[in-house]
């Protein structure tokens, strides 16, 4: 297929622009380099320098591609950063999505997997976080996704959208030749953030919290290799060909891991010890979030080949390894 990844020059949109191009897709990337590296878009794929909001060139650019179908990365995600800046976050992630999909219908392009998250839950009523858990965002980031979802199933009534929407747990990791890997900044992820403090690039690690009812007393997450990730996304295509359908899966591998667990991972990968230092808990972290991601592996036969911490942990220690500015070097 014709595939447009918009937010494809970021973190995970790169790593899922090479599992399309390794899957026979013909890829394009749309992505206004906001938070993206054009380092991390493969040679040969075409990429739209554009704002999804701009009407015209994401018009030109679905055009241009012939595209059947487009992967929607493109968001701001720092949780924090929204709450100091929710109209900023209204505007990207809601405002400039729905122009994005406007401009989709416009070209007659009604094939689309979204990046939704476990945010949209909130703090959940029970673990692991099933499907139909009720949704209650405690931040505005998570209120972005969850307007979307909800335009989302609006349009597929309306005008025959087919989408997926995937509610992320934690993407971590790197591909596995460490030709590509996370480069956020800031960076605000556990396992970078780990790894730089083993690494003496940053200050010690500050682990927030130590007295959750958890079994070591830090909180438990669920991360889920972006490649692993990556290819759920391409997966459910075959699901899209009807018109008006909508999808919602949880994406994460199930186990989940504490942020001591995540310390004693970093530590055994390098070979020494992650400094680290215990503070207060932070405001809306909730004890544990972890999937039942029985639904994507029953109906997508979805498996994570990267099943345990330590393998996951080996992959992004290796790109920050290697790279130690990321894209800049
Ligand atoms: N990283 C995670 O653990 C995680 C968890 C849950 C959900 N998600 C979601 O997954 C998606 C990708 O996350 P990521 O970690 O790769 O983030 P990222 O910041 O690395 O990638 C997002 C990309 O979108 C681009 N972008 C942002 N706004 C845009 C706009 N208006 N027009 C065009 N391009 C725009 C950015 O330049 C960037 O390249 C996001 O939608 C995020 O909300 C991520």
């Amino acid at each position: 297929m014709n595939v447009l990844v918009v937010g494809g020059a970021g973190y995970i949109g790169s790593h899922c622009v090479r599992q399309a191009l390794a899957a026979g897709h013909a890829v394009a990337v749309l992505d206004n380099l906001s938070y993206g590296h054009a380092e991390s878009v493969p040679a040969g794929v075409p990429l739209f320098s554009a704002d999804m909001g701009d009407q015209a060139a994401v018009r030109a650019a679905l055009r241009s591609h012939r595209t059947d179908l487009v992967i929607d990365f493109a968001a701001l995600t720092n949780v924090g950063e929204s709450v100091q800046q929710p109209e900023r976050y209204h505007d990207n992630n809601v405002v400039r999505t729905v122009g994005l999909l406007q401009a989709m219908l416009a070209e007659g392009v009604k094939k689309l997997v979204f990046s939704s998250t476990c945010a949209t839950y909130g703090i959940p009523e029970k673990m692991p976080m099933t499907e139909d858990l009720p949704q209650k965002p405690i931040n505005p980031y998570g209120v972005t996704k969850l307007v979307t979802e909800h335009r989302l199933t609006e349009l597929a009534g309306t005008h025959g959208l087919s989408f997926a929407a995937f509610r992320y747990f934690n993407a971590a990791g790197a591909s596995s030749d460490g030709a590509i890997g996370e480069d956020h900044a800031p960076e605000t992820h556990l396992i970078p953030l780990a790894i730089a403090a083993a690494l003496g690039r940053r200050p010690p690690l500050k682990v927030f919290g130590t007295d959750y009812p958890t079994p070591d007393g830090t909180c438990l997450r669920d991360y889920v290799h972006v490649d692993d990730l990556s290819r759920a996304h391409l997966d459910v295509i075959p699901l899209l060909n009807q018109p008006g359908q909508a999808f919602f899966y949880n994406l994460g591998t199930g186990t989940p891991y504490s942020v001591k667990d995540v310390i004693a991972s970093v530590g055994r990968v390098l070979g020494r010890p992650v400094p680290h230092q215990f503070a207060e808990r932070r405001e809306g972290d909730p004890p544990a979030l972890y999937a039942d991601a029985s639904k994507v592996r029953r109906e997508l036969g979805w498996i994570p080949r990267y099943d345990t911490l330590d393998s996951i942990v080996l992959t992004a220690c290796n790109w920050h390894l290697a790279r130690p500015k990321g894209f800049a070097t």
